[in-house]
């Protein structure tokens, strides 16, 4: 039997985290012919992540630039991808999520009349303009997609409810949940660990297009207060790249010393961090994946979810980006044993980690 052409392509570091096990699994499986593009739409934390999963792309478009903006990231691919997806002509070409490149990588699919098949399909706010652009990038991924892999049933609900066929549409946990499984270990130590000390951890990440402004500078006004009235706390913070971000957090962060602002961790230290944390603030979407599967309360920082499966298990809570509002619940998170309890038991939304290998055998038996 002919082999079937799969071309997997992502560009941005949680991408590369929820792809690079589905191109494993897929490289595995002698019925197809896999192939990978990264379109570069990150080069340094796009890079940790190839390195930890020991996955080498066969295509680069590099288009990564400091400056860039959602024109350049959507033009720069939908060029450079055309004569690559012309050479190689896969049967379907497998996104994921979001961003720019999920949703530039699919129009220069469906240009050329190639099968798109939408990994983390289903995920909706319904306001187009948070986040944003990635609610109308993930809408728009929709209404192009051939095979649609929804996280959940009510993914696969919206999706339904949208008019998509129900035969093109996989209910297969998410795979998140299938790295994670990989890189949780109890036995892990970072020399950050003695900084810590028996201080209580607190991770935080923030990067959203929408937040960047004033809305950061409130989120990060809120934990600058917290951390002056709590003694035994400490934060890590690992930067995002974007130095627009980073600006930000200087300015707010200076001469404290009980924050650290460090460079972009490794998957594997991150989520080891996640893991050791006492609770997790963030505006991140794959953080809200990963937190109710370790259990770690979660403060999100910002006005929607499109995981609403992480709000009703009760790990995550939407604060949205007032600073007064974001002050106040972090101190009851803190200070409120009973708060605290409801929020940090484990459960598993988002599947047992065989998303890819189900996404495998979808694929085996429909392609
Ligand atoms: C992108 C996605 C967002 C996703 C986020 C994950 C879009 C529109 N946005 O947003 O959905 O949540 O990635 O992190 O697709 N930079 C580096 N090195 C890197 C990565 C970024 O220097 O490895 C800097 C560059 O200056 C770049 C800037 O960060 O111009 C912004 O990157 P960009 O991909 O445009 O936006 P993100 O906010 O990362
Ligand atoms: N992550 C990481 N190192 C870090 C911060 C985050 O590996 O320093 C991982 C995190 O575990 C999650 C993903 O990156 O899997 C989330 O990426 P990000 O917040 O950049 O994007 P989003 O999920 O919001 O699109």
């Amino acid at each position: 039997m002919k082999k079937k052409k799969v071309m997997v392509v992502f560009g941005t570091r949680p991408e590369a985290i929820k792809m690079c096990p589905l191109v494993k699994e897929l490289k595995k499986n002698i019925n197809f012919e896999t192939t990978v593009c990264v379109t570069g739409q990150h080069k340094e934390m796009l890079e940790q992540v190839l390195k930890v999963f020991d996955v080498t792309p066969e295509y680069d478009l590099q288009i990564m630039r400091h400056d860039q903006t959602l024109f350049s990231i959507t033009t720069s691919i939908l060029t450079k991808l055309k004569p690559i997806l012309e050479e190689v002509a896969p049967d379907i070409v497998l996104v994921h999520g979001d961003t720019s490149t999920t949703f530039a990588t699919s129009l220069a699919a469906f240009y050329l009349g190639i099968k798109v098949g939408h990994v983390e399909a289903g995920l909706r706010t319904y306001n187009i303009r948070s986040p944003f652009p990635e609610e109308f990038n993930r809408q728009a991924v929709s209404i192009m997609s051939d095979f649609n892999f929804a996280p959940t049933e009510n993914a696969k609900l919206n999706l339904i409810n949208e008019g998509k066929a129900s035969q093109s549409i996989f209910v297969t946990g998410n795979t998140a949940i299938d790295a994670l499984k990989t890189t949780i270990s109890t036995s892990y130590y970072h020399e950050l660990f003695d900084w810590i000390g028996d201080d209580r951890l607190i991770m935080l990440t923030a990067h959203r297009r929408e937040n960047q402004g004033s809305s950061m500078e409130n989120m990060f006004r809120a934990i600058k207060r917290v951390l002056k009235e709590q003694s035994d706390i400490k934060v890590i913070y690992p930067i995002h790249k974007n130095p627009q971000i980073r600006k930000i957090a200087n300015e707010v962060f200076q001469n404290d010393d009980r924050i650290k602002l460090i460079e972009p961790l490794e998957v594997i230290d991150f989520h080891n961090f996640l893991n050791k944390s006492y609770l997790i603030l963030t505006d991140s979407g794959g953080i809200q994946e990963e937190a109710p599967s370790l259990g770690k309360p979660v403060l999100v920082m910002r006005d929607t979810t499109e995981r609403p499966e992480g709000v009703a298990a009760g790990t995550l809570k939407l604060v949205g980006t007032n600073e007064e509002i974001i002050y106040q619940n972090f101190i009851k998170l803190l200070s409120d044993d009973n708060e605290y309890e409801k929020m940090s038991k484990a459960s598993n939304p988002y599947g047992d980690g065989e998303s890819s290998k189900k996404i495998v055998e979808i694929l085996e038996r429909n392609l």
